[in-house]
């Protein structure tokens, strides 16, 4: 009923939104209403199977979003996929779940978020968490699964636990002999959720292992909890923007919205809104509701409220590409094998990177804060910069993720650098709210997020070279020694990366969770600079990459912005 008024809106029924509407109503006199654009997927097989990962890409639930050219990809375009139902992107992933590296949380107190570092976060990790213990499931015995009971949460709404695609061929055991026989040997890693990473090891994901079907916000957080009378939710809604009470000071009093009948209206909210509409959205929210850069709104006539320049900017995502080989087994099966490797472990020679990047750092930040018009400052940039470096080369955090994905007669990779120095931003591209948004995540800016990337291509040939896996596989099919030579130089690998990546679908920061005066967009309390009642809880506030996938991290701090409001009202 739009004439409603409720105490808090929450825009976008995604994996951060669902968090927060389900712990906002645990108490029972607040009214919380769910807006999302998208449909149910509840019974979407392209969702529930747990082997169907990319079936949902280029279907109605996917937002499917398209960057600008990328200057520095030889011009090329991505798409940069999200999901468009309740549940969002949780729908639609690759469902691993992975954390971070403690060092990685700990930056965000190192920039000025006073309170947010691993030690505060890794409770709510654990509080969202229902693990599904493998020793439960027999037919996962031999997979090679592991886990440490003390990093894991069982109490939690959202299942995390291995599917019935695991392999028990032995192949996890001979990875991981693999690995250790690399010089330097990439380590055994039990169970990498606890917040050091480096290693090989067999993931979690986010499944329910007793239906084997995927495990998502909404099953979560959502479907068991839909009788409660205080938690509403408006499907196939589209949020246009927030609306202002009358007044100087900037206090948000609803949403506009088109409905699934194509009318618009104002729903009201009596206390917050919060938006929950993704990286690539959320910002744009704000945009549209007259919050952020000037230059950027009265392009499109919208009346600048909240003069909030870096609303949109330091979008950081990773670049994703992969590597075939011909395998002389056939599986009929996959599994989730994944290494984490240091600077050292990856780097043929960190040392010496490790300088050349240190002594780039100024002139990167220059780079940043000139391609976005010196919105955000080179001089924060530098201090940001410096802090990677630090994770990278003394805190020695995984400088990539490394997937290996048997599947039927090949075994295909996966791989990024974890933490690229590029930034871009996101902004509106229109007043009008459906219009398509200009995405520009400048993917290989600077030429370390390349190297990273090149790297990481020559450490897994380095993998198929070494026994026992050497024996198992056969050639290498993509890109083929014919098109990258065995000893190319960067130059040699430069047109097969640029040519053949992905988006890696790890957007965050457009709203970032950092002091305003180095460029924030949010306070430690996710509370939007200069307005008093509106936050941003999902991957928009992460103020840097994590080494882990996004949403585990998402998740967490959905469920911490759920208890900083509740401590609010
Ligand atoms: P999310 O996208 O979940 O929610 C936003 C919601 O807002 C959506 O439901 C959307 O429809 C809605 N919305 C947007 N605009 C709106 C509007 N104007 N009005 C109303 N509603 C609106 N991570 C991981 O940990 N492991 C993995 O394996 C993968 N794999 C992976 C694969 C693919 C293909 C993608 C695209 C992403 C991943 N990720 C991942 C990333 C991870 O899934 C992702 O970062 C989080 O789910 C993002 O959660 P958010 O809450 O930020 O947005």
């Amino acid at each position: 009923d739009s004439g409603a008024t409720y105490d808090y809106i929450v825009v976008g029924g995604g994996t951060s939104g669902l968090v927060v509407a389900n712990r906002l109503s645990e108490l029972k006199d607040i009214n919380v209403l769910v807006i999302e654009a998208g449909g149910s997927a509840y019974s979407n097989p392209n969702v529930t199977d747990t082997a169907g990962y990319g079936k949902a890409f280029g279907t109605e639930i996917d937002w499917a979003y398209q960057t600008t050219d990328q200057e520095y990809a030889e011009g090329n375009r991505q798409t940069v996929r999200a999901g468009k139902a309740l549940g969002g992107t949780s729908l639609i992933n690759g469902m691993v779940y992975l954390r971070a590296q403690t060092a990685q949380i700990d930056a965000w107190e190192a920039i000025g978020n006073k309170g947010w570092n691993w030690k505060s976060l890794f409770p709510y990790y654990k509080k969202g968490e229902g693990f599904q213990v493998p020793t439960d499931y027999p037919w996962l015995e031999g997979s090679g699964v592991a886990y440490d009971p003390a990093y894991h949460g069982y109490d939690g709404p959202l299942k995390v636990g291995w599917s019935e695609d695991q392999l028990k061929d032995g192949l996890a055991q001979k990875m991981n002999s693999t690995y250790q026989n690399l010089s330097p040997e990439v380590p055994y890693n039990k169970d990498p959720n606890g917040g050091q990473m480096i290693g090989y090891s067999l993931y979690p994901k986010t499944v329910d292992s007793k239906l084997n079907i995927r495990e998502d916000a909404a099953r979560a957080y959502y479907y068991p909890y839909k009788s409660r009378s205080n938690l509403h939710v408006w499907l196939n809604t589209n949020a246009n923007k927030l609306t202002w009470k009358d007044g100087e000071d900037a206090t948000a009093d609803g949403v506009e919205v088109t409905l699934t009948n194509g009318t618009t209206t104002v729903v009201k909210a009596s206390r917050e809104v919060i938006l929950a509409a993704g990286a690539l959205k959320s910002p744009l929210l704000l945009e549209l509701s007259g919050v952020g850069n000037p230059d950027v709104l009265s392009k499109y006539e919208i009346e600048t409220k909240v003069n909030l320049p870096t609303v949109g900017e330091n979008l950081q995502d990773q670049m994703n590409n992969g590597l075939a080989y011909d395998s002389k087994t056939s599986y009929s099966k996959s599994a989730d094998y994944v290494a984490y490797p240091s600077a050292n472990q990856l780097f043929s020679n960190a040392t010496a990177i490790g300088s050349d990047l240190l002594a780039k750092i100024p002139e990167y930040a220059a780079q940043v804060a000139s391609a976005n018009g010196n919105i955000t400052k080179a001089k924060d940039i530098e201090r940001f910069f410096k802090i990677q470096w630090d994770l990278i080369f003394k805190a020695h955090i995984p400088v990539a993720e490394i997937l290996l994905e048997p599947f039927g007669t090949t075994y295909d990779t996966e791989y990024w650098g974890s933490v690229p120095f590029s930034r871009g931003n996101v902004h509106i591209s229109s007043a009008d709210p459906t219009a398509a948004a200009s995405i520009d995540p400048k993917y290989f800016m600077l030429d370390f997020d390349l190297h990273a990337q090149i790297e990481a291509a020559r450490f897994i040939r380095k993998v198929f070279q070494t026994e026992p896996f050497a024996s198992m596989a056969g050639s290498e099919t993509s890109p083929g020694l014919s098109s990258v030579a065995a000893d190319a130089n960067d130059q040699g690998w430069s047109s097969f990366i640029k040519n053949n990546f992905r988006s890696n679908f790890h957007p965050i920061s457009t709203t970032a969770m950092m002091p305003k005066e180095i460029g924030g967009v949010v306070d430690t309390s996710l509370k939007v600079y200069g307005v008093s009642n509106v936050r941003v809880v999902d991957a928009s506030v992460m103020p840097f990459q994590v080494c882990g996938h996004l949403q585990s991290t998402v998740y967490a701090v959905a469920e911490r912005a759920a208890d900083i409001i509740k401590a609010q009202i």
